[in-house]
This record gives C-alpha cells, sequence and structure tokens, in this order.
C-alpha cells in the first residue's frame, strides 16, 4: 500500500512564507553530492505568525545540518515526518542554511540530480527539487537562484545552470567551479544544473528589440553533427513568438542540453533546456522525417514556455494545463505555420482520438484540471496537454485571432511574474472579448468526451434548412452527471456540386443540451460538413450514407474534412469486415472504397503528403478506440485483409506511384520532399502486402538506395514485417551492423521487431531484452522494446495464454523499485482491461492485482493500479 496522502485541490491554501533568494552551492564528487542552500525567507503577508516552514524533502535527502541565523536549530523547532520538515516559532523574517548529502550515482528515478551517462544532470519538475534539497517545493513559492557548482575539471570541464555566468575559477586538486545567477524570480521545479564534458554547437539570435542572445546546444561530441536542425528550429520558434505573440527572450543566454537518459522528452528550466537525445538530435543518415518534425515542435514547445510557463506559472501542479495545455496549442500552431496546417490537423486529431479519448474512457481519466491526485507526474497526460491544448483551440475560435492575442496580451501584462490558475487565463479572454465564459469553463473542470448527435431536415416549401444538435457526455470517475458544454461547431453546407452555399460556413455555438438551428434561402438540400477542422474534442454522430461520405471526401471545403470523410467510409467498412470476422464470415471487399481510393490515387491535385494521409487506413488504435469491445485479432485481420485487397485491387496503380515518387535527388527536408518520401513509403507498404518478390526486391533496393532513414527504415519495416522471413532477419541484420553505434536508431531497430505481429513476438522481445544494445536503465530503450510491443503490437500483447499480460507486470515489478514514472507510464495498456472480452479482463485483472500485492508499491504505480482495478 502506499504511504502517500491524496491532495485536494480545495485544499489549497497560499504559502506562509516566501523565499526572496535561494543561493546554492554544489561539490560534485563520484560517490556522493553535497548541497548548502542558503535560503533568505520572509513571512508572507498577512500570514498567521505562529505558521509552520514546510519544507519538502525525499527520504533519500540526508539532512546533515540546519541552521537559522547562524544558530543550529533547537530540538523542538523542527521535526521531519515523511516528505516534509516542519519549523516552528520563527521570525518574521530570517536566514536558513541546509547541508544535505545525495547520491546522483544512485539515482535510477532521474528525478532530481542523477547521473546520466558520466553527465550529472537535473529533472526537477514536478517534485524533483525535493530529492536535492530541503525546500517549499510548490510552484508557487519563488525566488532568485544563484548557483554554484564545484567539480573535477578534467571530467567535467562544463558547469552549467539557469541565468548567466557571473564568477568562476580554479580550485586545488584539479577542481573547478562557476556561479550562475538567474535574475529572474522562479519556482524550485524550472532549477537546472548540468556538469560533463560536452561540445558545443553555438549560434545567436537578434531579439526584436535588438538584443543578441547567444544560443548553445551541448551534446556528446559523437553528437555534434546532429545539432543544426535543433539550432535551427530554435531560432525559427523565437522569431515566431516574437511576431505572433508579441513575446521576447528575456536572458542573454539560452541552453539546451542532450542527455540519453530522460524521463520524458524535454524539460523547460528557465535559460537552460535538458532534452531528451531524441527529441533534439537530427540529422538525415540518422533521422527520419518525423523525427525531425518532433525535434523541431519539442524544441519550440520548451522554447515557448519560457513565457507560457516561466514568466507566468501554475499556482498549484492541479494548473498544469495552464501551461502545457497553452504551450501545445502553441507549438501546434508553429509546426501548422512552419509546414501545412490540414496534415498538422489531421496528426494531432488521430492522436487526441485514439490515445486521449481513450484515457478519458478509461479508469485515469480525469478533467483538463484535475481535482486529486496521489502522485501528479501521473497527470502529465493525454488529457492535461492535447485535450488541453484543444480547450485552449477551442477559445481561440470562439474569440477569432484578433481578441485572442489580446487576450494573452492581457493575460501575460497581468501576470508576468505570478503563479496563476487555469481561471486567471479564461478571465484574461473573458475580459478583452466582454464574453460570459463561465459555462466554457466546464472544459476545465469536467472530464468524459463528449457525444454530439446531429439531425437535420429540409424544409422545401420555406427553403429552411435546420440543423438539431445535440450533446451528452457519459459518466466518468469524477461524476457521474454532466452539465452542457459550450461547443463550437464550425460547419458549412454544400449545394449537390459539392460548393459551398454562400453565407453557410460558419461557428455554431453550442450551449444548451439540445438546439436547433436554422438557415433560410436554401434552395434545396444540402450536405452539411460537420465539425470542420475538429473545431472541438467531441464525437460527432450524423446519419452519412457511404454515398455522401465518398462524396464529402472529394468535395469538402475544409481539408481536414475532406480526410475525415475518407476515414469514416474506411472506418464503416473495417468495421462491417470486424463483424464478419467475428460471425465466421469470409472478408469481401466493397466496391466503394477502391473506387475511393483509386482516385484518390489518380487525383493530380491533390499534395503527396495527403495523398499519403488519405490513403492510409485507420490504425488498430483508432478502431480499438471505436469498439463496443475490443477484438484484438478480429481488428488486425480486417484491417490486414483490407490493406492487402487496395494493394491488389489497385496494384499498378500504387506500383505507379511509388516509381513517380522515387528520386535520385540527394536529400532534403524541405515540406516537397518529406511529402515525397511519405507517399513513397506508404505506397510501397501497400505492395509489401501482396507476398510478392518483385515488391521485396523493390523494398531491397530503397533499402540499399536510401541515402536518409526515412527511406531506409520503412523499407526495412515493411521487409520485417512481411512473410519473407530470411530476407527480414538478413536486413534486420545488416542494418543492425550499419547502425549499431548510433543509439536513437537502435531504438527505431528495437521497435520495429517489438511491434512486429507476426506469431511469436514475445520470444522475440525477450531475446531483444538480452542483446548487448539494450539497457533496462534507459527510458528510451525501455519505450523502445516494452512500450512498443505492449502499445503497438496489439495481437501479440493480448495473446489469449495471458503471457503479455504477465510479461508486462513482471517489467513493472521490477521497474518500479527503479524508475516509479516509467513504471507507471508503462502499465497503461493493462488499465484499459474493462474494454475487452471478459477471458482477457479476467486475465488482465489478476496481473493487475498481483502488482498492487506487492509490498511496497511506489506512489506512482500504486496509484494508477488502485484506480484501475
Ligand atoms: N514540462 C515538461 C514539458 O515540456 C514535461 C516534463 C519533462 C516532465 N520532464 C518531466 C514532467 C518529468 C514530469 C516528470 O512538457
Ligand atoms: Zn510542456
Amino acid at each position: 500500500m502506499s504511504q502517500k496522502p491524496v491532495i485536494y485541490l480545495k485544499d489549497y491554501q497560499a504559502p506562509a512564507y516566501q523565499i526572496l533568494t535561494t543561493d546554492l552551492r554544489f561539490e560534485l564528487n563520484t560517490e556522493e553530492t553535497l548541497v548548502t542552500s542558503h535560503l533568505r525567507i520572509v513571512r508572507a503577508e498577512g500570514a498567521d505568525t505562529q505558521a509552520p516552514l514546510q519544507l519538502h524533502g525525499h527520504e533519500s535527502v540526508e539532512l546533515i545540518s540546519l541552521t537559522l541565523d547562524g544558530q543550529p536549530l533547537a530540538a523542538q523547532q523542527w521535526q521531519r515526518e515523511g516528505e516534509l520538515l516542519s519549523l516552528q516559532a520563527l521570525p518574521a523574517e530570517f536566514e536558513l542554511i541546509c547541508v544535505t548529502r545525495i547520491h546522483p550515482a544512485q539515482n535510477t528515478a532521474l528525478e532530481g540530480l542523477y547521473l546520466s551517462d558520466g553527465i550529472y544532470a537535473t529533472q526537477c519538475e514536478a517534485e524533483g527539487f525535493r530529492r536535492i534539497t530541503f525546500f517549499p517545493d510548490r510552484p508557487d513559492v519563488m525566488s532568485v537562484f544563484t548557483t554554484t557548482l564545484i567539480a573535477d575539471q578534467s571530467q567535467y570541464p562544463i558547469l552549467l545552470s539557469n541565468g548567466n555566468p557571473i564568477a568562476q575559477g580554479e580550485l586545488e586538486g584539479g577542481r573547478h567551479w562557476v556561479t550562475w545567477q538567474d535574475p529572474h524570480p522562479k519556482p524550485a521545479y524550472l532549477f537546472a544544473l548540468v556538469a560533463g564534458n560536452l561540445s558545443k554547437f553555438e549560434d545567436h539570435f537578434t531579439t526584436v528589440s535588438g538584443r543578441k542572445v547567444l544560443l548553445q546546444i551541448y551534446a556528446e561530441a559523437k553528437d555534434l553533427d546532429k545539432l543544426a536542425y535543433a539550432m535551427d528550429s530554435l531560432k525559427r520558434a523565437m522569431q515566431w513568438d516574437e511576431e505572433v505573440y508579441g513575446r521576447e527572450y528575456d536572458l542573454d543566454i539560452y541552453m539546451i542540453v542532450a542527455v540519453d537518459f530522460f524521463n520524458m522528452g524535454a524539460m523547460e528550466n528557465k535559460g537552460l533546456n535538458i532534452f531528451n537525445t531524441a527529441c533534439v538530435l537530427a540529422h538525415p543518415r540518422t533521422t527520419t522525417d518525423a523525427a525531425f518534425q518532433r525535434v523541431e515542435s519539442v524544441v519550440a514547445h520548451e522554447y515557448f514556455h519560457n513565457w507560457s510557463g516561466n514568466r507566468v506559472t501554475c499556482r498549484d501542479w492541479f494548473q498544469l494545463s495552464l501551461k502545457e495545455g497553452f504551450t501545445v496549442f502553441r507549438d501546434q500552431c508553429f509546426s501548422a505555420d512552419m509546414h501545412s496546417e490540414t496534415l498538422k490537423r489531421v496528426e494531432e486529431v488521430s492522436m487526441l482520438r485514439t490515445a486521449q479519448f481513450a484515457e478519458d474512457a478509461g479508469p485515469m481519466a480525469h478533467p483538463v484540471r484535475p481535482e486529486s491526485f496521489i502522485e501528479i507526474s501521473n497527470f502529465y497526460t493525454l488529457t492535461v496537454y492535447e485535450k488541453g491544448a484543444e480547450v485552449v483551440r477551442m477559445l481561440h475560435t470562439l474569440l477569432g485571432p484578433e481578441l485572442f492575442r489580446q487576450g494573452t496580451d492581457l493575460y501575460f501584462a497581468r501576470h508576468d511574474g505570478q503563479a496563476v490558475t487555469t481561471d486567471d487565463f479564461v478571465q484574461a479572454m473573458a475580459d478583452v472579448s466582454g464574453r460570459d465564459l463561465s459555462q466554457f469553463k466546464r472544459w476545465y473542470s469536467q472530464a468524459g468526451t463528449p457525444r454530439l448527435q446531429v439531425r437535420d431536415e429540409y424544409d422545401a416549401a420555406q427553403q429552411i434548412y435546420r440543423l438539431r444538435l445535440k450533446q451528452s457526455c457519459p459518466a466518468t470517475p469524477e461524476a457521474a452527471e454532466k452539465l452542457p458544454f459550450h461547443m463550437p461547431v464550425k460547419i458549412s453546407l454544400l449545394d449537390d456540386e459539392g460548393a459551398l452555399i454562400p453565407g453557410t460556413q460558419q461557428v455554431l455555438e453550442l450551449t444548451a443540451a439540445e438546439q436547433v438551428f436554422e438557415f433560410t434561402q436554401i434552395q434545396a438540400q444540402p450536405l452539411p460538413s460537420l465539425l470542420q477542422g475538429f473545431s472541438a474534442p467531441v464525437k460527432l454522430d450524423y446519419p452519412y450514407t457511404d454515398a455522401q461520405l465518398a462524396f464529402l471526401s472529394k468535395h469538402d471545403n475544409d481539408g481536414f474534412n475532406r480526410w475525415e470523410a475518407g476515414q469514416q467510409l474506411a472506418v464503416r467498412l473495417l468495421q462491417r469486415l470486424i463483424a464478419d470476422y467475428q460471425a465466421g464470415k469470409p472478408f469481401s471487399l466493397e466496391a466503394r472504397l477502391v473506387e475511393v481510393w483509386s482516385s484518390i490515387l489518380e487525383d493530380e491535385q491533390i499534395d503527396p503528403a495527403m495523398k499519403s494521409l488519405l490513403l492510409t487506413l485507420p490504425s488498430e488504435a483508432y478502431l480499438s478506440e471505436l469498439a463496443e469491445v475490443i477484438d484484438p485479432d478480429a481488428i488486425h485481420q480486417a484491417r490486414r485483409f483490407l490493406r492487402q485487397a487496395l494493394a491488389q485491387a489497385l496494384e499498378a496503380q500504387w506500383l505507379n506511384l511509388w516509381t513517380a515518387m522515387d528520386s535520385e535527388a540527394a536529400y532534403q527536408p524541405t515540406r516537397e520532399e518529406i511529402a515525397r518520401r511519405s507517399l513513397k513509403n506508404t505506397c510501397l507498404g501497400y505492395l509489401m502486402t501482396l507476398d510478392n518478390a518483385a515488391y521485396l526486391a523493390l523494398a531491397e533496393s530503397q533499402f540499399n538506395a536510401a541515402d536518409n532513414m526515412t527511406e531506409q527504415q520503412a523499407a526495412l519495416m515493411a521487409v520485417a514485417h512481411s512473410n519473407f522471413s530470411d530476407s527480414a532477419a538478413a536486413l534486420l541484420d545488416e542494418f543492425f551492423h550499419q547502425w549499431q553505434h548510433e543509439s536513437l536508431v537502435m531504438n527505431q531497430w528495437l521497435g520495429i521487431q517489438a511491434s512486429d505481429p507476426k506469431p511469436g513476438a514475445l520470444a522475440r522481445v525477450e531475446l531483444l531484452r538480452q542483446h548487448p544494445i539494450y539497457d533496462a536503465r534507459n527510458p528510451n530503450k525501455l519505450r523502445a522494446v516494452i512500450g512498443t510491443f505492449c502499445q503497438q503490437n496489439p495481437v501479440n500483447f493480448h495473446a489469449l495464454d495471458g503471457q503479455g499480460y504477465a510479461f508486462l507486470a513482471d517489467r513493472i515489478l521490477e521497474l518500479d523499485r527503479q524508475n516509479p514514472q516509467i513504471a507507471s507510464r508503462l502499465l497503461t495498456p493493462l488499465t484499459r482491461w474493462r474494454k475487452y472480452d471478459a477471458q482477457r479482463q479476467q486475465l488482465m485483472q489478476a496481473q493487475l492485482q498481483r502488482i498492487l500485492q506487492e509490498p511496497n508499491l511506489s506512489g506512482d504505480v500504486y496509484e494508477v493500479a488502485s484506480k484501475s482495478v
């Protein structure tokens, strides 16, 4: 059982003391690190004079000494209980000096200060600072940090922390020191330090007001040739934030450090971002186009946090979406501007409605602003991030771009230097627009994915068209009954030629449970295009015929909805095939989809990137989310059949298009070239389903000819997942020998094997875990093997012998002692047992029970497992 208490939003209390300055001194030694913290503290205005000062400290932190205004603390003046150290009988203003001892080399949780392949790095968000020293580790306590690092000069020539370097020197015994000062008051979660033997890539950015900012990206020397794209992305993000949000950078130096061991993607520490290597390093030979785009968006995301998160931060962790939802929205718009709005939207929505909708339907469902938690790390979720971004996007849709910008200007001006709430954000939007957004705020407080039912009627005599919108929301753990949302529903009406009926493109605002919208002077029965651009994160229900979907896939005036119509058509077909499989009926291909796919393949007006997306069938994950009861075998077989049938029916067209997309030109990361490679790979994927030796040769030739990872990896994946076992083994081997020294490429290699749907995957995964390049302490490796097998290989993971489930539970129990954040995240697939048949339900539950029986479970795993059984 977990010892950690449940924390509630309703219990929030302002801190009784504020920290004016935090001076830290780190003596980094091989065996241990000594931390001296010197705090100047004042009692908050209006606080009770008897109020204790509460400092947080993790159990792993050894308290060596504590002095108040130069005097050792009397025994009755302090008390350590669990994570809290309380100090009593305090003056209104005082200085506290605290010395602690920590052991970074033994820190496998990767929270606080740890060693990552010989590099000291920190991760303090959300509650990692308490693993370094005793401190009020809460985001509404902000102070000015000055940090001195002392370490061996030859092993750790680079010593970094937040802000500007203000002094440095050498010491006896080959040691040296550097002092950094960050002039901007900040909460402890934004503190960072790095020490190591790192190489750097430098550049400059001149801000709109003419200040020259030094930009540095640090990595191991061997990766120096992979930093240019992150640097370029950073400069574009800096400029975009000036242009689109009027936000200028506020220090003279901006640093990014790449580390191999990292629990998440990256971290926005003030002036010193720390990144997972997977989100910084990029080189065409080793990095796919998709990974390039991830680097760009994560670099931008962390940079944007400098305003949305750092200058204006969160009052408490329930407000996490204040910074994350907003910052994701900002990085989404940035990427859309850099590439294509429609493509980006398709990508976002696909992720939202597979993974976030599934989360919203599962036992861990929570509002964008949660009401309670045991372990805050469990709430860095798709709901807080992606749905949070959708909520900000809806504000943007409701207010329009100009008012939205006025709203963000007001928000930044009003709250600069403060720790605030999502209510404050919405209030700024309400103030600039004069609108009442109180109902809108239900998006923050109510969990669950709303259903939007739309029905229509056409009155030919009156030439009136009516849309009847009805909303509802299923029960989730925090509430059974939901109140109606304020929902922007963007629509257009099309005539029978597919043209937009003038004046009908608009944003309907649904606020009641049921509402009718009337359109006059409509000459003939129109076809509605609903929820354009996915204007609200809901499940839409309108009784389109297959023919209407096929029509919309060609004519919709909204690019997103054109894609959506084709997807929905494919979904229906797949759902019929799934039912056939379950009924023991043979599969058969319906002509309609072949026609639609064929016309997409032939249409030269469609941009290749869009074409690639249009031709990609809905994923197994999306089909699972839509299913009442998930049947992993039926879903897999149905999708496999349809892919193969489309490959066969349109074989010549796939090959022609592959040939047309093949190019001798040297690699370029441009939009056109990315699109070309994407479509080429889509064609290859279809052709390879045919088990035809000629296409195997084609894939091998693509593999051999490729001068870039995008084409090489797609070819490898197609062959590795094919039935040509000998060729698969040979190509995997060749790839391994080519790239065994590139850790990130090896993650791809591991992932391709772990996701192979052919029978026997678990045994192959067990072998991968024994492989010398595998490292069970490295989160990227764990995600590549265990995460991929359990989340992207559903037929094998959900095998009816239950071995996949037992395997995952074994790993969780092992990992929980080592890295609870990662253990808890990997647990997700087991928590979804309610969506499966009785037999699988029972097998999955049994494994959850087994996990819960473990006596010393972390709060992280305990919270997720106990909420899921
Ligand atoms: N704030 C980080 C972001 O940009 C998230 C993050 C990085 C994080 N590392 C973490 C959250 C460790 C929890 C634990 O989204
Ligand atoms: Zn973030």
